[in-house]
């Protein structure tokens, strides 16, 4: 066993059943981005409203900016119980086995948060968090963030530009798709490494939605971004089945509700949050922003949307059709 999984396995035993004092429940949820985003605002949304809900039986911890675990790790601290909830990216669900979820990740599938919502409060979006139970998951919730943007230390104009580029991605093989489609080198790194890796040249760009790269201050190491929103990034929420089937059926209740607000609360904000940190990102000055044209935009998409035909075979060609049939997109029609 790697001895950073036996850290998380003795931590998990030292919280496991996660009670702690005199019969509160504590909920232990780790998350990777600052407070100040979409996903850091929801969870402490969701902790007032869980606690005042349950009536002083829960306790949630909320640990943001990869405090407790970086990416990879919070997934194993999840399934053997040393965290209790987590609401990772949609991208980060291949490690765990569950490939499917890497749809979200083909560029240009949705072309704003209405078509998402089809996907995300639809019985897809069921049938997707249903297969988290094979791992001792349950997901409990969709939450929005934003439309991805592609940043770098030279303009990216045309799909040339991109050719050589070391980009850093998320850990899913669409995004390393779409990145070799546009002549990049994909790198896979955690979030929480990617401000030094853009600083310090390891890496030469990367693509995140504005409140990402705002709260991490990717704009004053990346002296471009390009407005592009070839792609989605957004989270589900997740619980340790375990844990979650072991609560009171009141508490479980309680939680329920408070989930169901803070989706509602995450899903309203997700869309101002990215406007307002984009617009801080220009007027920061330390990033030109830069608005392709219509011509350059369809380069983008004529580029990249031959992935999904590609990533037919992981995700599985009926998924493919079947978004494409909720939300109306025609690779054919471009
Ligand atoms: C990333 O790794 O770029 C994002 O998934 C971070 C996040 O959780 O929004």
């Amino acid at each position: 066993m790697k001895l950073n999984k036996l850290l998380i396995l003795v931590l998990g035993m030292a919280f496991s059943g996660a009670t702690l004092g005199a019969g509160e429940i504590v909920i232990k949820f780790s998350h990777v981005v600052a407070v100040d985003t979409p996903k850091g605002k929801a969870a402490e949304y969701f902790k007032k409203v869980a606690e005042e809900k349950a009536k002083g039986k829960v306790k949630v911890e909320v640990y943001p900016n990869s405090q407790l675990y970086k990416d990879k790790e919070e997934m194993e601290a999840l399934q053997l119980g040393a965290v209790q909830m987590l609401a990772p990216s949609l991208a980060k669900f291949g490690p765990l086995g569950v490939k499917e979820f890497e749809a979200f990740d083909l560029p240009y599938i949705f072309d704003n948060y209405e078509e998402l919502h089809k996907i995300t409060q639809g019985p897809i979006g069921q049938s997707l968090l249903k297969k988290l139970e094979a791992k001792g998951i349950y997901g409990l919730a969709f939450w929005d963030n934003g439309f991805k943007s592609f940043s770098a230390k030279k303009p990216l104009r045309s799909v040339a530009d991109y050719r050589g580029m070391k980009m850093r991605i998320q850990s899913s093989k669409v995004l390393e798709e779409e990145i070799r489609a546009l002549g990049g080198l994909p790198q896979v790194m955690a979030f929480s490494e990617v401000y030094q890796a853009l600083d310090t040249g390891v890496v030469d760009g990367t693509e995140n939605p504005p409140s990402n790269m705002y709260t991490q201050k990717m704009h004053e190491v990346q002296p471009h971004m390009t407005v592009t929103e070839h792609g989605y990034l957004g989270y589900a929420v997740l619980v340790n089945k375990k844990f979650w089937d072991g609560l009171p059926a009141d508490v479980r209740k309680a939680l329920e509700e408070a989930m169901k607000e803070a989706t509602d609360y995450a899903n309203k904000i997700a869309k101002d949050e990215n406007d307002k940190d984009l617009e801080l990102i220009r007027k920061s000055g330390k990033t030109q922003v830069y608005k392709p044209s219509k011509e350059e935009r369809l380069a983008l998409k004529k580029a990249l949307v031959p992935v999904h035909q590609k990533m037919e075979g992981r995700i599985g060609a009926d998924l493919i059709k079947s978004i494409y049939k909720e939300t109306g997109f025609d690779p054919a029609k471009l």
